[in-house]
């Protein structure tokens, strides 16, 4: 079924079997976009991030304990000073078999005109770029920053040519906000010749806006994308790969679709998160986050530190529970977190 399955020898393993391999670096909880559907608008927040040579510890640590792919998200990443310098470090480490990490960043594309090139002669893999609507003007309503389309193309262009690849674009889909766009999605992922994943929309706002009624479901989904052009089923990429993949019969361009919702992918989880002010979440809905930068300022060795993470990823949850009765929303939202 797939060729980059993880074989990879991990010390991260939880109670439920499964073999963590990924991390989730959130880098900044800065960011320059206010999307409708994950900030509230206001900006009072306190914000917080380590330094380039504390992330390089930790993440030296999670390395030494089988970690060999890392994502580094936001906020919004590309707002880091001394992101490349980050990049340079992450691309030096080498896994527990001696290859290197893979590299990958997710990123809402407004910076990223100027810096595909820097970064991927840096190091960096891969990048996801955020963008949920292919229409300027729906664009921008969505960001609430004026001219961020223009950007957010340019940069996805500027990654592909940079050799990024491949250059990934995500869409949250929220009913009528942005469901008109899907048709739009999918002639885009064609002539763009990108990954165009659509995500359903989870629970993890800052407000109260998430309703069962505002996520479409990957059936209606799968039925309008078809309306467009013959899809073709494609195979996972890996063992824990969380879309479902679409190809064109005819022509370029690939569709996926990640439903956490509608069809939870939680058994084959291998990921777990680092906040940006350092504390670990095993799960994007976890009532809980553990303190590792604070135990690493009060001078646990990189034995100990290991240690408690290996104790920390035993406990991950099993799955979420969205949609259930008690559902109980995340203690931090997305920007906080990263995706
Ligand atoms: N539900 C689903 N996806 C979300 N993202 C941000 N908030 C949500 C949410 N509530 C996406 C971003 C980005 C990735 C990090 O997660 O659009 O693509
Ligand atoms: Fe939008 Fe991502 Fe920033 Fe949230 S973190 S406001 S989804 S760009």
């Amino acid at each position: 079924m797939s060729s980059t399955v993880h074989t990879a020898p991990s010390r991260l393993r939880d109670s439920h079997g499964r073999v963590i391999h990924d991390l989730r670096v959130s880098i900044t909880d800065r960011c320059n976009y206010r999307c409708v559907y994950c900030r509230d608008g206001e900006d009072g927040a306190k914000y917080s991030e380590l330094s380039n040579e504390e992330y390089l510890r930790l993440i030296r640590v999670f390395v030494s304990l089988g970690i060999s792919k890392i994502r580094l998200t936001g906020g919004e990443p590309l707002l880091r000073k001394g992101l490349l310098e980050l990049v340079t470090a992450l691309a030096e480490l080498r896994t527990l078999t001696g290859e290197p990490l893979d590299i990958a960043m997710t990123t809402n594309g407004h910076l990223l005109d100027g810096l595909a090139a820097p970064l991927k002669q840096a190091g960096l893999g891969r990048v996801t770029v955020s963008m949920d609507a292919v229409d300027a003007a729906v664009f921008e309503e969505i960001t609430r920053v004026p001219k961020s389309f223009e950007r957010v193309l340019a940069g996805i262009r500027a990654a592909q040519s940079a050799g990024l690849n491949p250059v990934k674009v995500n869409c949250v889909l929220l009913r009528g906000f942005n469901d008109n766009q899907i048709e739009g999605f999918a002639r885009f992922a064609q002539e763009e010749g990108v990954i165009v994943r659509f995500i359903e929309f989870m629970p993890l706002e800052e407000g109260r806006l998430w309703t069962p009624d505002l996520v479409i479901p990957m059936n209606e989904l799968v039925a309008r994308l078809s309306g467009v052009a013959p899809l073709k089923d494609l195979p996972p990429n890996d063992a824990s790969e969380t879309a479902k993949r679409f190809g064109f019969t005819h022509g370029n361009g690939e569709l996926g679709i990640i439903a956490p919702v509608t069809r939870a992918f939680c058994g084959a989880c291998s990921r777990i998160r680092l906040t940006s002010d350092g504390k670990i979440r095993t799960c994007l809905f976890s009532q809980v986050d553990h303190d590792l930068y604070g135990r690493m300022r009060a001078g646990l060795s990189d034995e100990e530190l290991g240690a408690y993470i290996e104790n920390v990823v035993r406990y991950k949850e099993q799955r979420h529970h969205i949609g259930e009765p008690g559902f109980l929303k995340p203690s931090r939202s997305m920007v906080h977190i990263g995706g």
